[in-house]
């Protein structure tokens, strides 16, 4: 939630700054804004909106001078979207100039403090309490780093913060409190960001900050101090990945180009930890008496990522014979989970660092149950407090609505299954193989949904239903799990308000709203179950419904009136159905989105990493 970006070196600041706020609007994009420390003043210009008009008032950056600058991208948490209120913020007597990702979770005692101090405010964000803050902190110590410890110590909640003093045209602060915040070193300039595609075409050495951690840098040099205040020493990390993997790269979107990498992104995940036959899940520290004296597993995730988790009940129960329960981040410490060492809580996180998901996770090790952590982001929150990581190797996502780190997550889930049912002997012999030998052949059938034909296939499908407001996807068994995702994927992208549910549960009540060419989904794609999914499609169309049937070929045959449209996808083991159901469903809601002219990669209201709980 919110991107910031910062450079001090001996290029122009401002197109800097803009290029690598354009890289991640995907954390917040409803206003956006850059200062620039020139001839001994603050530049600032900030806009409500896209970058894009940021860009255009400034002319790409080119109208702003100086070589040392911070910006911002902001997903609006206090006050609305708007000049106003957008990043950077000045305090009262214009010593100091900050970005922020995160929340201020004391402002308001902080505010009044402040106001019966004298300073005064303009906007109605918690970050300008943070500018404030330091400037009477800096004003009482005649110190800017002494006033950021102090500050450390009175601000309350997250925080990533970029910091322009008007007294050091040499220097950035910057200091970090549970949101992400990197150090890029360059040569003869030094670079702080959100995420690292920001300054990926700059330098790919990169320290990621821990907790508490702070950076005072110049071009040249950088300090960097722990959260007790001490100069201490970060190794920078080299990225591996290259700059084109978080660029379109010819597609029109971001999601197109997400959804075609699915396969790749499978098979990165996937065939380095499977050798001869075997799960290798290299690093992994829980031990095998642990795991077989796990009596519970609570999977723990926010938005797909939960979905996945449901998805993944159904394959870990049936191998390893454990109950499962899925749980929202968010709910999770609230519900008094009943915990303990015979519990492993599984982490999923794309970015690790959603604040709720960040939050189930400390409290799961506060009770005393191991972790473990699917994530995708390398040094995240997440990846770093887990007990174990098994790391997704999607690439980077853009595109808020998720689906190759979707893919991956339940990817990593089959892996454990398999390594977990093995080791329990649970899920041995022919059901372990077939299994085994079905995933490795995995990418493979993801490829083949992904041609020209099939896209076009479902293509037509949206271009007809497109105009439809209400939806319902049914299905059953892992089916009704995907159409969990189906359904969001449909609400974030393309706002047509639709809901899923297990297949047999309609009659208990939403049938009542099935009308005359309301179109239902249904899933029918678990051959053992497609008969009883058939008599709940039949229900549907007796009262007028419009189906629309995802089925496998072996069994589109026995649909008959059944449904008005049909998709196929591919047969594997009944257990990675799921990984091939999914796909026909991203394509739908991306098409019906494009359809209805929505902004396909940064939905209204929406953020890609939500930091906030
Ligand atoms: C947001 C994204 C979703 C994602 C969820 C959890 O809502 O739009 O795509 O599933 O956050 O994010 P995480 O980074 O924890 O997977």
């Amino acid at each position: 939630m919110c991107g910031i970006v910062g450079y001090l070196g001996k290029q122009q600041a401002a197109p800097i700054l803009l290029d690598g706020l354009s890289k991640l609007e995907y954390r917040g994009y409803d206003s956006a804004g850059i200062c620039v420390f020139a001839e001994n003043r603050f530049c600032v210009e900030k806009t409500k909106g896209r970058l894009s008009a940021l860009s255009e008032l400034t002319e790409v950056g080119t109208t702003l001078p100086g070589t040392m600058g911070i910006g911002h991208t902001r997903w609006a948490t206090h006050g609305a979207p708007s000049q106003i209120n957008s990043h950077p913020h000045v305090s009262t007597n214009g010593k100091i100039c900050v970005v922020h990702n995160g929340i201020i979770e004391n402002y308001q005692s902080l505010k009044s403090y402040l106001m019966e101090q004298g300073k005064t405010f303009v906007s109605e964000t918690d970050t300008e309490v943070a500018a404030n803050l330091l400037e009477l902190y800096y004003e009482e110590e005649g110190d800017l780093l002494q006033a950021a410890f102090r500050a450390r110590e009175t601000l309350v909640g997250s925080y990533a913060l970029g910091i322009l003093c008007i007294d050091q045209p040499d220097s950035i602060l910057a200091m970090k409190k549970e949101s992400p915040l990197i150090f890029g070193f360059g040569e003869g300039e030094n670079f702080i960001a959100s995420d690292a595609p920001a300054i990926l075409k700059y330098t790919r050495k990169v320290v990621y900050l821990n907790n508490g951690d702070m950076v005072r840098f110049t071009k040249d040099s950088a300090v960097f101090y722990n959260a007790l205040g001490e100069e201490c020493v970060r190794e920078p990390e080299l990225i591996t990945w290259e700059m084109t993997a978080a660029e379109k790269g010819g597609y029109p979107h971001f999601m197109l180009k997400e959804i075609h990498e699915q396969p790749k992104a499978l098979r990165d995940t996937l065939h380095p930890r499977m050798k001869d036959g075997q799960v290798c899940l290299e690093g992994l520290t829980l031990t095998e008496d642990y795991l077989r004296n796990i009596r519970r597993i609570y999977i723990v995730a926010c938005g797909s990522a939960y979905y996945v988790g449901c998805v993944g009940k159904y394959i870990l129960e049936k191998t390893c014979r454990i109950p499962v329960e899925p749980v929202l981040a968010s709910e999770f410490r609230y519900c008094e989970p009943v915990l303990g060492d015979d519990t492993l809580v599984i982490i999923i996180s794309q970015s690790g660092e959603t604040a709720d998901t960040l939050a189930a996770l400390r409290e799961s090790r506060s009770l005393g149950a191991r972790t473990l952590a699917i994530v995708n982001v390398v040094g995240s929150a997440i990846s770093k407090e887990a007990d174990d990581v098994i790391y997704t190797w999607a690439g980077p996502e853009i595109a808020v609505a998720t689906t190759k780190a979707y893919s991956t997550q339940l990817s990593v889930l089959y892996l454990i299954a398999l390594y977990m049912g093995k080791l329990l002997g649970t899920w041995v012999g022919e059901a372990y193989e077939q299994m085994y030998r079905a995933l490795t052949q995995l990418p493979e059938a993801m490829e083949q949904m992904l041609t020209c034909d099939c896209l076009k296939h479902i293509e037509d499908h949206a271009e007809a239903l497109c105009r439809k407001h209400d939806v319902f996807f049914i299905g059953r068994n892992t089916d009704s799990a995907t159409c969990l995702e189906g359904s969001l994927k449909l609400k974030e992208i393309a706002y047509v308000h639709s809901e899923a549910y297990a297949a047999g549960e309609l009659k208990h009540g939403p049938i009542s709203l099935i009308e005359q060419d309301t179109l239902v989904i249904a899933l029918a794609t678990m051959e053992a179950l497609f008969e009883k999914t058939l008599s709940n499609m039949e229900e549907v169309k007796a009262r007028g419904a419009h189906v629309l049937a995802v089925t496998t070929e072996e069994t589109a045959g026995k649909l008959k009136k059944a449904a008005d449209r049909v998709i196929l996808v591919p047969r594997t083991h009944p257990l990675l159905q799921p990984s091939l159901s999914v796909i026909p469903l991203q394509i739908f809601s991306y098409y019906v989105a494009l359809k209805r002219g929505c902004d396909v990669d940064k939905p209204r209201n929406l953020a890609k990493s939500v930091t906030v709980e």
